[in-house]
């Protein structure tokens, strides 16, 4: 479903991504994990188009989208939530959803908005609030909403979690094994490694821009328990 082969990347004289190559099989749960810094952001930015790769190259479904914009990822069928979001603040909830759905036209139906009220009965309650006025885990709901309705295949989110109450970090993990059941492949940026194992079946670990480990199916345990292991690479 997404192959990476060698990306490298980075920032004007600073290369930040050195032979990053990492694959996502259909319906998969993959992590990535890392500790601050180690270039988690900037993979996800490079695989969405937001930052040209240096060299290196991203399939989807055997198609190179390493020259795709952005706002053509939703052709490929993959979705993405960054870090801070970028919702239109001024604009509604609905109004949010509405630029999704209509850039989702087109593609296979896979999310309708019964799907969305179900998943986050507090959108159906909020249409009307301009999303300036949500809380921040509101607003990281209405984010994940607006990336279903790109009719996606492949869902990537950057560090859903960060910054959120437990209360809503627990709803939203509930929305993402819910949306794993109906197929959906993850591509999960976390640094809270409990909460990626969690809910991804395997793990690379990222460290200072280069894929150190892997964590095989069924290996998080392992990986847990082995506190050089975590030390070495998630610095905690
Ligand atoms: N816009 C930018 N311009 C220049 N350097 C940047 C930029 N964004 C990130 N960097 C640098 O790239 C490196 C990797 O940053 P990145 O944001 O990808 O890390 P991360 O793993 O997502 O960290 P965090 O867990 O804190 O989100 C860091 O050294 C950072 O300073
Ligand atoms: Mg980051």
């Amino acid at each position: 479903m997404l192959e990476i082969h060698s990306l490298v990347s980075g920032y004007g004289a600073l290369t930040v991504l050195h032979d990053v190559s990492l694959s996502i099989g259909d319906r998969e749960a993959v992590a990535i994990v890392g500790a601050n810094g180690a270039g988690k952001t900037t993979l996800v930015r490079t695989i969405c188009g937001l930052l040209r790769a240096r060299s290196g190259r991203v399939l989807k479904n055997g198609v190179d989208i390493s020259q795709t914009p952005t706002h053509d990822m939703a052709d490929h069928r993959i979705a993405v939530v960054l870090e801070n979001r970028r919702l239109f603040g001024e604009l509604t909830v609905r109004e949010n959803l509405l630029l999704a759905e209509r850039r989702g036209r087109g593609a296979r139906k896979v999310f309708d908005w019964a799907d969305i009220y179900a998943l986050f009965p507090m959108i159906e309650e909020r249409l009307e609030t301009p999303v300036n006025l949500l809380s921040g885990g509101q607003q990281q709901m209405v984010a994940i909403a607006r990336a279903l309705l790109l009719q996606p295949n492949l869902l990537i989110m950057d560090e859903p979690s960060t910054g959120l109450a437990p209360k809503v970090v627990k709803d939203i993990l509930n929305v993402i094994k819910e949306l794993r059941g109906r197929g959906m492949a993850l591509l999960l940026v976390e640094q809270n490694v409990g909460i990626a194992s969690a809910i991804t079946d395997r793990a690379y670990v990222l460290a200072l821009g280069r894929i150190e480990h892997e964590i095989q199916p069924g290996a998080w345990d392992t990986f847990l328990k082995d506190e050089r292991l975590v030390k070495a690479y998630l610095g905690s």
